[in-house]
Formats: structure tokens, sequence, C-alpha cells
């Protein structure tokens, strides 16, 4: 390993974009496959694995909607977010929000008390067992209708304490931010947190929306507001952070290639980014290859990879006192890690 590939993987972090039903390793998704008594279209983990080649998002989630029907049991969900969250521990990454989105499941039957006992009894576990901090964030769909949204928001009422906010993902162009102002009001008025996936694949025009008429707190990808300076101005001045995940733009031909990935002219324009996997298994990278591979192609200082991990907590849903503590954590390290 090289020295800066040890200087990340050791790095404390933390990640704030990723999707539960995103994170299933291949083999995973074939054993979930066989204890629910399911046939997947591919026999072997290998054959699976090379199905992971996608032209656009609507093709990745194809089959990241055809992956969510292994998860039918409590078990299920406590096991992938479980895996999920011991990957973390071995990573340094000291604290993750996960995004998982229950209209997939709840659609064919599966109960919302099921996927939420079973996700946060692992949160629970990593705790006690790990170490590792995590928050969930719950994801409603943007191809469906805002009344399903609010049915969504209807249903996690009970874990309202324990949900670290609330997101939205799915086909992002022509279902633009607009579509959920009620929705994104009515998160707000119950007191969660709130982030959306935009400009990803649509323009920079609902990534303004995000902040204008939804008021987010946070941005998921963004990567199209630079093509608007007055926009990237907005979000500098208001420091709304950005989760961009440089595997996933990839994979998904938001990039032609990583060194054409806009990360370092985000951090140039002062614009409040962090890195993020988003699907781990489909995009070939967790939170630190996102960070090795990143770095590498745009040759990016040790400045700026620390700066990148401090805005990940920062940018946390998390209380002030918690991220001093983390941060004090990289100062630390940094000061002991003179190498890279
Ligand atoms: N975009 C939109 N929806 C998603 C994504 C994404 O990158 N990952 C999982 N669901
Ligand atoms: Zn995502």
């Amino acid at each position: 390993m090289t020295d800066r590939a040890q200087f990340i993987r050791q790095l404390p972090k933390a990640e704030l974009h990723m999707h539960l039903e995103g994170s299933i390793e291949p083999q995973m998704m074939l054993s979930l496959a066989e204890r629910n008594g399911m046939t997947l279209r591919w026999q072997t983990a290998d054959a699976l694995r090379s199905a992971y080649e996608f032209s656009n998002l609507q093709d990745f989630l194809n089959l990241y909607f055809e992956g969510c029907k292994v998860l039918v049991q409590q078990q299920d969900f406590y096991d992938i977010t479980r895996a999920y969250l011991r990957r973390c521990a071995a990573d340094n990454v000291l604290h993750a929000e996960m995004f998982i989105g229950p209209q997939s499941f709840t659609e064919r039957g599966v109960t919302i008390r099921a996927l939420m006992d079973g996700v946060l009894g692992a949160v629970d576990d990593a705790r006690r067992e790990d170490g590792v901090s995590s928050g969930l964030l719950i994801s409603a769909h943007r191809h469906r209708t805002e009344a399903d949204a609010f049915a969504l928001l209807d249903s996690i009422a009970p874990w309202q304490d324990r949900v670290a906010g609330v997101g939205m993902g799915g086909p992002e162009v022509g279902n633009p931010p607009s579509k959920f102002v009620n929705f994104f009001a009515e998160c707000k008025r119950r007191g969660f947190k709130t982030s959306i996936h935009a400009g990803e694949e649509g323009p920079a025009a609902y990534v303004r929306e995000a902040v204008e008429l939804l008021d987010v707190d946070r941005i998921d990808h963004g990567n199209a507001a630079l093509s608007d300076p007055s926009l990237v101005e907005l979000l500098r001045a208001r420091a709304i952070p950005l989760t961009v995940c440089p595997l996933s733009n990839l994979r998904l031909k938001g990039v032609s290639s990583l060194t054409e990935h806009p990360l370092r002219e985000m951090l140039q324009k002062g614009l409040f980014a962090t890195v993020n996997s988003d699907d781990p298994p489909y995009f070939g990278g967790y939170v630190n290859e996102n960070l090795i591979e990143v770095q590498r192609s745009l040759d990016l200082g040790r400045d700026d990879i620390v700066t990148l991990a401090k805005n990940s907590f920062r940018a946390a849903f998390i209380d002030e006192a918690d991220k001093a503590r983390y941060l004090s954590l990289i100062d630390q390290y940094v000061k002991q890690n003179a190498h890279f």
C-alpha cells in the first residue's frame, strides 16, 4: 500500500451517503435469496458482479430495485446493516449515515416494523460491539407521488426519535425537487433533517430548487451545480454540504474518467464537499476506495484529504459536541502521521 493510501485508510472519517439496499455484496445477495426461497437470474457471485455494468442511473436503478427483492424478513435488514457497519469499523469510518428506501419493501408486504427493527437492531449492536456510531436516513422515491411520500412519513412516526433524517432518491430527470415542496415542508415541520439527490443526472436548476424551494440541510451529489456560478456562490455562502460519490459518478457515466471529476473544482471554489460510496459493491468501492482513487486521479493534496474527512463530520447530522470530538481525533491523527 502506498503511504497515501495508508494515510487515507487509517484517517478517522464519516460516511453520509450510502444506501443499505445498495450495500449487499454479491455473495450475501445469493444467500439472502436462498434463505427466502428465491431464484435469482445469477447462480454465482462472479456472475452477479459481472452484471454491474451500467450506462446511466436508470440502468443501475433497474438492477438495484431487482436486488431489493431478496430483503424480506427483519433478520435480512439486520444482516445487511450489520455487514456494512462491520466494514465501517474496519475502514475507520467512525460515524455512518445510511439511507434506506422503505417503499421498495412495503409495496411487497414487508412491514415497516420488520425493516426498522432489523436496521435499528444492527445500529445498536454496531455501537456496542464495534464502537461505530450510525444514523438512519429514510429515503422517499421521487418517481412515486407526493402522497406516497407523505404515507411513508406517517409510517415512520413511531420511530421519529431514531431517524437521523429524511432524503429522496430514484430517477432524477423528470422528477424535480419542486414536485415535493409540501413533503419537505412537512418533514421540516416534524423536526427532521433533510437531503435530496440533486444534480447527479439532473441540471443545476434542480440543485437550485432543492436549496430555494426545499431548504434542505444537504445535497446528495450536486455535481451539476458547477455550471451555474451564482448557484455555486449560494451553496458556498450558505455552506450547504454536498455528499459527492466519485466512483458512482464514474460507473453511471456522469464522468468519463475520474480525472474529469468535479471534486477538485468544488474544493477550489470553497464548496462544502464530502466523499462517499453511494452503493459500494455496485460501483466498485467503499468510502476509502473512493477517496484513494479520486485523490490519485485528481492529484489531491494531503490538506484536501484532511478537509474532506473534516467535512464529513461537520456535515453529519450529529450534535456539536460529537463533531468537536471527531475533529480533534483528526487533528491528533494528522499530527502523528507526518508522511504523505
Ligand atoms: N441516485 C438516485 N437514487 C439512488 C442512487 C443514486 O445515486 N443510489 C441509490 N438510489
Ligand atoms: Zn445515492
